[in-house]
């Protein structure tokens, strides 16, 4: 049954304030809530409250307490038929911590209880309207056995504690703001608590803490400074300012995704909080301080101001993960973090924009919440908001933002309500922009251009398309903010003068406003046939085609200013030599590696001027799927080997080169997690990768073996050990037993373990896979767990999941199928690489839907699962 968009209706009752007690037992836990309701309609209506796998003990209003016949209790519902235009509900509820493994409501992870309610997990704690227009205050006292339960924890202040005649203890918690159910939390457990303080730009002292299982507090300075460099952004940038004087983060092992926003006390998984050298990746060390600001962003874009309903999710998430980029941009290198972002959009949101579960950023229908936090929501959300910066310009976005939050302070709000004070507080009409929250796809551009000697002038013309989506055939122009450049035969950047046009002095970068299905724009007063750079740093997330010729492509790569652009084109001229050779695997011609691309390559890496963070992301070859994606039917086993033979090809025409990047890099001074020092390793990670790929060379083998061995930092230990699993034979044997004889007592380490085996390349990578499932560090109850070797296999090693046989496909059915029954959420999570059926060969096809098929056939099915697997195979 779907959830519609166009059916919303405001709440009939809202409450006003909540006082929740706990009494704090593994097995039964008990609730008593007492929440002060008043009608919200003009006519009488039921009261209605959510609730899932609850026991109901008692309820009462206005203390009295009801009959049975003066309710309803259904499986997912209370109703009280005759309830008072304001009046007070008190609800007693039991649950079961322990059995719930689905990781929603109220659960244990090591033994510590804890909570997950976005979206919908208030109502497995409680009877309540479980819907974020609802906001309320809220008072929470929790009792629970000293000894087990030393700290305990809610939103807002503590405003009271005791210890009681049987010998538990009690705190009391109050939160001033008024908030939607899924912003509360509890926390209850035996946990080491790491302390910092943070003075705002007004001169609150704000105590910060974060609290982990005992044994990691050396692990959290990390998450720390990321926190307090948040705060200190956001106010710098935005003017946000923390509001409360304490702010709590809690790490737990099991954990459904990356971290959540609650007030004041955020709960994140421990792999995005713990970190130190020799346990975190730079790229971990990045993303700890990427998601510690995301959820500390929340507080004002989610929590101060949050979503009507849930089809507005974009309307937080979309504009906090575009604050977290701004931040990391800041606080690292802009144009690297516009490309791994770029990366990741290209991987996740694309694809899934083109597929079976496409949808727009405000999503119009939905059967499981839980399915729509996707790329799309998250990512696309991001680019939106992104465009919008660029076309209102950075001050005009910031006198937006601060018109948002005074209308709308403490309100839950939509998406339009957002575009309108963008447009209000700018005299501006975004009117044609809005399509972008309701049409699904990626658009595709095509650019042509062509340059008039006698006239001087260049004409660039634009034709945009939207290929149909699932219940979206017909589809418009989207207002598309175009930038671009013109590089002259030096490389220098022109003046861009459009015709008709009266300016001095005119700007050598512009953003055209494209917003119709074929347009044209005449550049003048070119004395000299341009090159142009286009979408620079990605200005829209569209797929762009252009007729660069191979030398265009190369002159892009060394000449353009646009790093972003700069990076694009040598994605684009890698991708298109590898097609071309994958055509000759095809048609059973000899595939030869074309130097030219080496060459271009050669330029970037004598150009001393480049950041080395920035050449290692020029010599990351498209993946596998990136090149697989532009595939009329798919062909994963070809793409995978020319990709190959064009690495090698690489690695042996620089091989000079990559060894004097190598053991320049292995130069550098002590170990730092900073952002200088993690792109200096990147690039001789990258420059180590090429040479590991010479066959038969004991020297390379031997310098893979020896980072591995003598490695001070993960960074490098793990750069060498992915490189190893590629490699079949006794070293890589040798250094996966070491490695996992080492971190066998850390449960994030043994993740990254799991899945460079999951990833790895050797033929037989599934058997290991299947018989790493019994190994004793693996856990189907565990999320990180589950992603680290089943959805690792099936999401990030497509040449072994689609392998002739269907074993990939078999392997990952069955897993969706158990873990069905323990944590759906996570089972539906992992099933998208079965829904790209469509682009594949009819064998591989039947396959596939034939799992899908098998998956809904399956007893029990929840509904994240049926979602999933039913839109995948329609
Ligand atoms: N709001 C959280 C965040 O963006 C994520 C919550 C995800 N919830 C879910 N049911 N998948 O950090
Ligand atoms: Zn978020």
């Amino acid at each position: 049954k779907a959830t519609q968009l166009r059916d919303y209706v405001a709440p009939a009752f809202l409450v006003d304030h909540v006082d929740l007690t706990f009494f704090l037992k593994s097995e039964a836990t008990k609730v008593h809530s007492k929440l002060k309701i008043r009608q919200n309609s003009n006519d009488k209506q039921p009261l209605v409250l959510d609730g899932d796998e609850l026991r109901l003990d008692s309820v009462a209003v206005d203390g009295r307490e009801l009959s049975s016949d003066e309710y309803q209790l259904g499986e997912f519902s209370l109703i009280i038929p005759d309830f008072p235009a304001e009046g007070e509900l008190e609800v007693v509820t039991y649950i079961d911590p322990v059995k719930n493994t689905k990781l929603e409501g109220l659960y244990l992870s090591g033994g510590n209880f804890c909570t997950q309610c976005e979206a919908e997990g208030f109502r497995r704690i409680t009877y309540y309207p479980d819907r974020p227009d609802v906001m309320a205050t809220y008072t929470v006292t929790v009792h629970a056995d000293q000894t087990s339960y030393p700290i305990l924890l809610s939103n807002g202040n503590l405003i009271d504690q005791g210890v009681s005649n049987d010998g538990s203890h009690w705190a009391r918690w109050d939160d001033p703001f008024p908030k939607p159910s899924y912003l509360f939390a509890l926390v209850a457990g035996d946990l080491a608590c790491y302390e910092d303080g943070f003075k705002t730009r007004s001169g609150q002292d704000v105590t910060l803490k974060i609290f982990v299982e005992h044994g990691n507090e050396d692990k959290c300075a990390y998450a720390m400074d990321s926190l307090i460099r948040s705060m200190k952004w956001d106010e710098e940038r935005f003017g946000l300012e923390y509001d409360l004087d304490i702010f709590n983060i809690v790490a737990v092992s099991d954990f459904n995704m990356g971290a959540m926003e609650n007030k004041s006390l955020n709960i994140f998984n421990s792999k995005c909080i713990l970190a130190s050298p020799d346990t975190a990746t730079d790229m971990e060390f990045e993303r700890i301080e990427a998601i510690v600001a995301h959820e500390y962003f929340h507080n004002w874009t989610g929590n101060r101001v949050t979503c009507r309903d849930w089809f507005q999710l974009s309307l937080k998430e979309g504009l906090t993960v575009y604050r977290d980029q701004e931040f990391t941009a800041d606080m690292r290198s802009a144009p690297v973090k516009r490309i791994q972002d770029v990366r990741t959009l290209r991987a996740r949101q694309f694809p899934e924009d083109a597929g079976p579960l496409s949808h727009p950023i405000r999503p119009e229908s939905y059967i499981e919440i839980n399915n729509f936090y996707t790329s799309t929501v998250y990512e696309k959300g991001g680019e939106v908001i992104r465009m919008m910066a660029e076309l209102l310009g950075r001050d005009g976005f910031r006198k937006g933002l601060d018109l948002y939050f005074n209308r709308h302070d403490n309100q839950a709000v939509t998406c339009d309500d957002f575009v309108a004070a963008m447009e209000d507080a700018n005299g501006a009409d975004l009117n044609h922009f809005r399509l972008w929250y309701s049409q699904a796809g990626t658009p595709e551009v095509e650019a042509n251009w062509s340059y008039d000697e006698k006239e001087q002038s260049l004409t660039l013309t634009l034709d945009q398309i939207t290929a149909p989506t699932p219940g979206q055939k017909l589809k418009q122009p989207l207002l598309i903010p175009f930038t671009v450049g013109l590089l002259g035969q030096n490389g220098e950047e022109l003046p861009l003068k459009l015709q008709g046009e009266n300016v001095e002095n005119a700007s050598t970068q512009r953003t055209l406003r494209f917003d119709r299905e074929h347009q044209t724009f005449k550049f003048v007063d070119l004395n000299q046939h341009p090159v142009p750079s286009l979408n620079r740093n990605f200005s829209a997330p569209i797929k762009l085609s252009t007729k660069y010729s191979t030398e265009d492509l190369r002159f892009l790569m060394g000449h353009d200013k646009d790093a972003f652009s700069r990076w694009d084109a040598a994605q684009t001229y890698a991708s298109r030599l590898m097609l071309k050779m994958v055509k000759s695997v095809q048609d059973g011609d000899v595939v030869e590696f074309d130097h030219q691309y080496a060459d271009a390559l050669a330029l970037n890496i004598a150009d001393k001027s480049l950041d080395p963070a920035f050449l290692a992301q020029i010599l990351a070859l498209p993946s596998i799927d990136y090149v697989t994606e532009q595939m009329e039917v798919a062909d994963f086993a070809a793409v995978e080997k020319v990709r190959s033979v064009f690495k090698v090809g690489i690695a042996k025409a620089l091989f000079e080169q990559f060894k004097e990047l190598y053991l320049a890099g292995k130069e550098t001074v002590a170990y730092s997690p900073d952002s200088a020092s993690a792109g200096r390793r990147a690039l001789c990670n990258a420059a180590l990768g090429y040479l590991s790929v010479i066959e038969n060379d004991p020297e390379c083998l031997r310098l893979v073996v020896e980072q591995f061995e003598t490695a001070d930092n993960m960074t490098d230990r793990m750069a060498a050990l992915s490189l190893l699993a590629d490699i079949p034979g006794e070293e890589r044997e040798k250094a996966l037993v070491a490695f996992e004889k080492r971190y066998a007592d850390n449960a994030l380490v043994m993740d990254k373990w799991f899945a460079v085996q999951a990833t790895s390349s050797i033929p037989n990578a599934l058997d290991e896979v299947k018989k790493l499932l019994s190994h004793s560090a693996f856990s189907y109850k565990n999320p990180n767990k589950v992603r680290a070797l089943i959805g690792a296999f099936s999401g990030a090693n497509p040449a072994r999941f689609h392998a002739e046989d269907g074993e990939g496909y078999r392997f990952l059915a069955d897993s969706i199928i158990h873990l069905n029954g323990i944590n759906p959420q996570v089972a539906s999570k992992i099933l998208a690489p079965l829904g790209s059926w469509r682009r594949m060969n009819v064998t591989h096809q039947k396959m596939m839907k034939a799992e899908l098929q098998r998956i809904l056939d399956t007893e029990n099915l929840s509904n994240d699962v049926y979602e999933i697997a039913s839109k995948s195979l329609s």
